[in-house]
């Protein structure tokens, strides 16, 4: 069974529902998906999953949050490169650009983004079953 790690950080909740929802697509799709805290996850994890959804909100000026979650991607990032990763996130008041600078950054360090999906604020009807789409996409 391939077993997909949802390492994620949320403030306020609304990332967090788009882990819960990722995990649902995972399930429906015959996977099996844990959830994980940002700060509770390290590379030596990696090999134990068969592919990787990382979800973070924008922070600071369309960045990632800087004191768990950054710390843990600048870790594993150096060892994503050949797994299956995808992207996620919620924001508010600007238009996703920090989603889009970190797809950057990541394919820049070689890694292959094979989806993100974004969802301002709380995960509405469309970014739900965008998010279950990411998640069944991993399996
Ligand atoms: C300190 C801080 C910085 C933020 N920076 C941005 C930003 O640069 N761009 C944006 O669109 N939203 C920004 N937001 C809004 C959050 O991304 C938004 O509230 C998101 O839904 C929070 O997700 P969470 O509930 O998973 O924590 C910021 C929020 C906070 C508290």
């Amino acid at each position: 069974m391939s077993k997909v790690a949802i390492v994620f950080w949320s403030g306020t909740g609304n990332t967090e529902a788009m882990a819960e929802l990722v995990a649902e697509g995972v399930q429906s799709a015959g996977g099996e998906a844990s959830l994980i805290q940002a700060v509770e996850f390290s590379p030596d994890e990696l090999d134990a999953y068969d592919a990787f959804a990382f979800g973070c909100p924008a922070m600071g000026s369309e960045e990632l949050e800087s004191e768990e979650f950054e710390p843990m991607w600048d870790a594993v990032e150096p060892e994503l490169s050949g797994r299956k990763v995808a992207l996620f996130g919620s924001y508010d008041w600007a238009d996703g650009e920090w989603m889009d600078l970190w797809r950057e950054r990541t394919e820049a360090a070689g890694i292959t983004v094979a989806e993100t999906v974004i969802a301002k604020n709380y995960p509405d009807d469309e970014a739900s079953d965008a998010c279950r789409a990411l998640g069944a996409s991993l399996v």
